[in-house]
């Protein structure tokens, strides 16, 4: 049946090794093209010989996309070494971007140890993940936007001198924060326009969204929910979606360097992006109307410096 399979991207296609892929025999009926155990290049097939289009079994996503993730790891650490920091920005991205597009419960988890490795290898040399987050990228995505937030909140960490276990959690709630844009329409999301009021309470949904998505997973830490509900609450109780005076210092964290980030990198056709200078001065209003928290702000301006 059809509906039991869903379509492998090609550009992950060598990475699987744990899973059977499948090819399409006819309307009805799929066959196993490679067996579970091995890579598709152990085959020895020639590439263009390859079925346009291989399968993967929908029982077998999140183990396929284990093998995935532990692909991009491997590439990370490669790139890393080589020193090349926009291979590492694309790589991260690509990862990131790969696993929102499935995300379940025991994939989300698997991104603590992309988390891991670069605080691992960037702590020591905190000059290198000073500029992380200014990295262009061609499209601006939430992965991208995630990963930005994940490398100025790793930065913040760092500047405060949390230990490791914490500079890895905060990186990894920024990386998550806005894991529920993935069940919004992503037609809304990249809609070259202002949106309609339907369209802003849909976006709206999505801290709920997400914690409802974190909450299945199994995270050591509730905070990583915890930030995903509550970034764009305000201190004032203006915010979304619960209208919270009280939140999580990290909460409260990542919703300074979450406006900063799409501030100064999301371009929109009615909006450029702005240089940091004035985007701090937009974040800085909303601090002194007691929305944003002032200590922090205070911190994070410094771990820019
Ligand atoms: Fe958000
Ligand atoms: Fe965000």
């Amino acid at each position: 049946m059809q509906t039991n399979y869903t379509k492998v991207r090609k550009s992950n296609l060598f990475l699987y090794q744990s899973v059977p892929l499948y090819f399409k025999a006819n309307a009805e009926r799929f066959g196993i093209y490679k067996p579970a155990g091995i890579y598709l290049k152990e085959m020895r097939v020639k590439e263009n010989l390859i079925p346009r289009q291989l399968y993967l079994k929908k029982t077998d996503k999140a183990k396929g996309m284990r093998d995935v993730q532990k692909a991009f790891n491997k590439q990370l650490k490669y790139d890393i070494k080589s020193n090349n920091l926009q291979n590492v920005k694309t790589t991260v991205v690509q990862l990131v971007d790969e696993m929102f597009s499935e995300p379940s419960s025991g994939v989300l988890e698997g991104l603590s140890s992309t988390v891991n490795i670069i605080v691992g290898e960037y702590t020591n040399d905190p000059e290198i993940i000073k500029n992380f987050w200014q990295i262009s990228d061609k499209d601006y995505t939430t992965a991208l936007h995630s990963v930005n937030v994940m490398a100025l909140a790793i930065r913040y960490a760092i500047s405060q001198r949390y230990n490791k276990i914490k500079t890895k959690l905060l990186g990894l709630c920024a990386l998550l924060h806005d894991v529920g844009k993935t069940k919004t329409d992503q037609e809304i999301l990249k809609a070259p326009r202002k949106l309609s009021d339907e369209e802003f309470a849909k976006i709206k949904s999505h801290p709920t969204q997400g914690y409802n998505l974190l909450k299945r997973c199994k995270f050591s830490n509730s905070e990583v929910k915890l930030t995903a509900l509550q970034h764009h609450e305000k201190l004032d109780g203006s915010g979304y979606p619960n209208g919270l005076t009280h939140l999580s210092e990290f909460s409260r964290i990542i919703s300074i360097l979450d406006c900063f980030e799409a501030l100064t990198n999301d371009d929109r056709p009615y909006r450029d992006s702005m240089i940091p200078f004035k985007a701090l001065d937009l974040i800085q209003k909303d601090v002194i109307a007691g929305k944003l928290d002032r200590d922090i702000f205070a911190k994070f301006i410094y771990s820019l410096l």
